[in-house]
């Protein structure tokens, strides 16, 4: 059992693996935050809410209670009622009032984990042992019932939250907010750590020390984002790597959000997230129900490093679903930075041709073959085959491709609409639009109207017709652009908008039906790299692609930010052609291999006109892949550089969960004058075991000495014996 309720004390308790969170309600049924952090044995201590300080409590001193209100430990925060901070939860009702006042009404709790309807969310399996609550909260006078949804993890430090909103009453509500989660912290010291960045490079890690009013990351953008990902850590200020108290929040939705933390007068936090309530609303009418989208809430004492294994773990197990969850993903070639548009069946088939000779095994052609797509000006919604371009027709390309004993993959962009093209032709009102004014273009492309169910079929109904015209085992979904213009032809003035909910459950609704028509397909999401790069849409894509920043050092960055709250099974990661597309830079083939080996692993690149080196280096390269990628992909990951902090040198580790094998990968960024080697700490090992580094099978030391004095890794002299720049090394330790 890890809930608990005290019906004396009017309190919960969740127990996650190592983790507390306690909330307790008041005699008039205001639900509070009591504690959330490492696990304590006690079933109740409200001992520290204010309420139980004197005999007479300041709710029932009416004189004081909008000042106390506006202190009170919520835990689902409202609007309008005397707490001034953020508010987890408004409404705008029939009678234009805005104020909401939520109390207990009941709870439950039950073994297991409800699924969100219509949304991706973590699940619970027979191993994992989940126990759920819901308590059902009320605002009588306008009818609406908020449920909150908890459920924690037994064997991780993993609380989940989301609320379902249900119009019990008779009067037509619209909701202005439905945060997922809102949690308020005893203390201001606090640090928040944010992963932020632009196209080419996402996810860069932040940490700036929290101070008086609101901090906030956020998305309007109708995904989760190039510029902020849907993650937030708070820690102790002197939490590092692997030491110190954290707190994760990752928002497992794939569209707009907010998330903000506040210090407020009295020097505590309130940290809130949840679908961005700006432009949102949504009508409730009587019956209905809403759900907002799960957070994922992970507790750490051990560093932002275990913090990262925990959702590695929840992410591997309780997330990804289908046939590729648990497996070596297929190495693949993707025709992309080899030809951009410029390709037809013979060049696809050269690149598979030689490609499928050093053991590559799938190709993926990229965009250009549906329409009359020869630039990225045209065709998107023409889902059907450019026979100038593929002559002889898709199966007949797909059959010779797999004829070399190589998968065929494919890409889409199924959520745009380019103005040149049939299907806007057919249907100008199909994009998002506002009547009456100009459509801003980005990429040339406007947005499909997902909400209409309408244009859901038609797209998938073609996307089917090809998928069942060849052997396709293997779809990259991108999606090109952020929205403008935010406006449906289907909706009602009244429902306007909820455009930007209804867009992102549209596009859940088409990839839950593609990876449900079509299990033996791999999924991989992109989004101009890496702008939706979340939870949400991890739970119907195995593997996302990282970013179109393919160059190897900018990878580190990328890589070690992505790795805060995302396993690398899931990282897209390839070895690209030099020098480097998007920054020009070289860098060593073998450095190349190595950073993309920390991903799901493949080749972006003209196989048939790269240096004959090169070329030559890629079986050793795919065999030392293959070597690792169970321990990659399955182990337990340990950040050592940081090149967010020193950009001369990175270094991880892969540890498999029995601590009997492990891989150091290090990356000399910079060869530095006057240093003969440096000194790595390992990690990850069993302090009592002794280990040998396979290359030096006769030199036995202890996982003690590896952790606590380290090794010492000589500096690498690049091949031409002058520059060592971008040079990387990989040492692989064995358990004796
Ligand atoms: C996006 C993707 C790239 C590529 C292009 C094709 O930018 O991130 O990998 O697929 O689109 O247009």
């Amino acid at each position: 059992m890890s809930i608990f309720y005290n019906d004396k004390q009017r309190s919960f308790r969740l127990d996650a693996k190592d983790t507390s969170y306690m909330m307790k309600y008041t005699e008039e049924g205001y639900l509070c935050h009591v504690y959330y952090g490492k696990k304590v044995p006690d079933e109740d201590l409200g001992y520290l809410l204010r309420f139980d300080e004197s005999p007479r409590t300041p709710l029932e001193n009416n004189r004081d209670r909008a000042t106390f209100l506006d202190t009170t430990p919520f835990e689902y925060s409202c609007f309008g009622i005397g707490d001034y901070r953020e508010a987890a939860f408004k409404i705008l009702d029939d009678k234009g009032m805005t104020a909401v006042d939520l109390r207990y009404k009941s709870h439950r709790i039950y073994k297991g984990k409800p699924e969100l309807e219509g949304m991706p969310a973590t699940f619970a399996t027979d191993e994992s042992g989940c126990e759920t609550l819901e308590i059902t909260m009320e605002d009588k006078p306008s009818g609406l019932e908020a449920v909150l949804v908890y459920t924690a993890f037994d064997k991780l430090d993993v609380i989940t939250r989301s609320v379902r909103v249900n119009n019990v009453g008779s009067r037509s509500i619209q909701l202005t907010r439905v945060l997922s989660a809102c949690i308020d912290f005893d203390t201001d010291k606090f640090d928040m750590i944010t992963l932020n960045g632009s196209w080419a490079r996402e996810r860069a890690v932040e940490r700036c020390r929290l101070h008086h009013g609101k901090q906030l990351i956020d998305s309007i953008k109708g995904e989760s984002s190039h510029q902020n990902n849907p993650f937030v850590a708070l820690c102790d200020n002197n939490t590092d790597e692997d030491r110190g108290e954290v707190f994760g929040f990752n928002f497992v939705y794939s569209g707009n959000f907010f998330a903000q933390a506040e210090v407020t007068q009295h020097k505590k936090t309130r940290f809130v997230m949840g679908i961005n309530p700006l432009d949102f609303t949504w009508l409730l009418e009587p019956g209905e129900t809403f759900t907002a989208p799960e957070v994922v809430m992970v507790h750490s004492d051990e560093g932002l490093g275990k913090m990262s294994r925990t959702f590695h773990d929840l992410y591997r197990g309780n997330l990804i679903r289908g046939e590729y969850k648990d497996k070596r993903r297929p190495i693949l070639i993707n025709n992309w930075e080899a030809t951009y548009f410029n390709f037809d069946t013979e060049k696809i088939i050269s690149i598979a041709r030689e490609a499928s000779k050093l053991g590559i095994e799938m190709l993926v052609m990229d965009d250009g073959w549906f329409g009359h797509r020869d630039s990225d000006n045209s065709s998107l919604g023409d889902w059907f085959v450019y026979e100038k371009k593929i002559q002889g027709g898709l199966k007949y390309l797909v059959d010779e491709v797999n004829k070399l004993g190589m998968k065929f993959g494919l890409w889409f962009e199924p959520e745009m609409i380019s103005p040149d093209s049939d299907l806007y032709r057919a249907h100008p009102d199909w994009a998002i639009q506002i009547e009456g004014r100009p459509l801003t273009m980005s990429r040339e492309q406007y947005v499909l109207d997902y909400s209409n169910k309408d244009v859901r079929d038609y797209i998938y109904s073609m996307m089917r017709k090809i998928l069942d015209s060849a052997n396709i085992e293997y779809i990259k979904w991108d999606m090109n652009r952020q929205f403008t213009e935010i406006g449906s032809n289907f909706l009602p003035a009244n429902r306007q908008r909820e455009l930007w909910h209804r867009y992102v459950l549209g596009v859940y609704d088409v990839m839950n039906r593609l990876t449900t028509d079509y299990p033996h397909i791999l999924l991989e999401n992109c989004s101009g790299g890496g702008a939706r790069f979340d939870p949400g849409m991890l739970y119907y894509s195995p593997q996302i692609w990282c970013s179109d920043d393919t160059d190897a050092i900018e990878r580190l960055k990328i890589q070690h930010g992505t790795s805060m709250c995302y396993p690398c099974s899931a990282m897209g990661a390839h070895v690209s052609d030099c020098p480097n597309h998007t920054v020009g830079r070289n860098t060593p083939f073998r450095t190349r291999g190595h950073v993309a080996m920390v991903g799901t692993f493949g080749y972006e690149l003209d196989v048939t006109r790269i240096p004959q080196e090169d070329r030559d280096s890629i079986p050793a390269q795919i065999e030392e892949f293959n070597k690792y990628n169970t321990l990659v992909r399955t182990g337990d990951h340990y950040r050592i550089g940081n090149v967010f902090e020193d950009n001369t040198w990175d270094a991880w580790m892969f540890v498999s969960k029995d601590k009997t094998d492990a891989l150091l990968e290090f990356v000399q960024v910079l060869a530095r004058p006057n240093e003969r080697s440096r000194r790595i700490k390992l990690k990850g090992l069993d302090p009592d075991a002794y280990y040998y580094e396979e290359s030096e099978p006769d030199r036995k030391i202890s996982g003690a000495a590896l952790m606590n004095a380290g090794i010492n890794i000589a500096k690498i002299w690049g091949a031409d014996g002058i520059s060592g720049d971008f040079a990387s090394k990989i040492l692989h330790f064995i358990k004796t």
